[in-house]
């Protein structure tokens, strides 16, 4: 694995950690504590209703999407995710989230986990979650927080921990500004509600100790670490 050697945020971090996406206990599990989160915040699909995926990595909402009874989209730049994803029953598009290659309205949810602290522009993807997303849709995101709180925990610290995300995955310059993207959301027709979120710190002990198989992700108050949005489309 060559992927502490690459710069911070390197896209190629993901090709070396293929084999992690569906590891409980590897180098993504956190992703699927958010997957989990994500999804009690989606409501149940109408029939033919489509979930579209931005950034989707692994594919790691399938289960999820599934079990809501959504048509699963998932839009990532990874070739090597993407085809994991597949594995999973995710319909794979290879696109940018800054510029995602759907029609706009096509989408009853967009989910945009983990990306916005990924890009250099951060609203634009915002943008796009907009224009993908019916009148009346649902939006579910979750992002770092462009806090020092932010930076050291989950750069410094979090990078050192079981759980934590591998190091060297984020840039911290790129972590997000909450007051912009709450400004921007308002300018884009979305009413969007920001919450913080951490791991369960007793799911966290049973989880290290091997007696549960995953973490509950707690709301709050603070958003200044972890955050979520959840909004929707006026
Ligand atoms: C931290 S992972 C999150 C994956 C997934 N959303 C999850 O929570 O399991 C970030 C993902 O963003 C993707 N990504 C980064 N920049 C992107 C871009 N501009 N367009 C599309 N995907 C991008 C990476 O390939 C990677 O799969």
């Amino acid at each position: 694995m060559r992927s502490t050697t690459l710069p911070r945020n390197d896209p190629a971090q993901y090709d070396d950690l293929a084999d992690q996406w569906w590891e409980a206990s590897g180098g993504f599990a956190a992703l699927h504590w958010l997957a989990a989160s994500r999804a009690a915040h989606i409501p149940p699909a109408a029939p033919g209703a489509l979930l579209v995926d931005l950034a989707c990595g692994g594919g790691l909402m399938a289960p999820h999407a599934a079990r809501l009874g959504y048509r699963h989209v998932g839009v990532d730049l990874g070739e090597t995710g993407l085809r994991v994803a597949r594995g999973h029953g995710v319909v794979p598009v290879r696109g940018s989230v800054l510029a995602v290659p759907l029609v706009d309205g096509c989408a009853d949810v967009v989910v945009a986990g983990e990306v916005l602290e990924h890009v250099e522009d951060d609203v634009a993807v915002l943008a796009e979650c907009a224009r993908l997303l019916k009148p009346g849709g649902t939006l579910v995101v979750d992002a770092l927080a462009d806090t020092r709180i932010g930076r050291f925990l989950m750069v410094t610290v979090a990078e050192r921990l079981p759980g934590g995300p591998p190091p060297g995955i984020h840039d911290p310059a790129l972590f997000v500004d909450r007051a912009r993207l709450l400004a921007a959301a308002e300018r884009l027709g979305l009413d969007l509600r920001l919450v913080g979120l951490r791991p369960s710190l007793r799911d966290a002990v049973a989880w290290r100790l091997g007696r549960r198989a995953g973490v509950r992700m707690k709301p709050v108050r603070s958003t200044a670490v972890v955050f979520a949005g959840y909004g929707r489309k006026r």
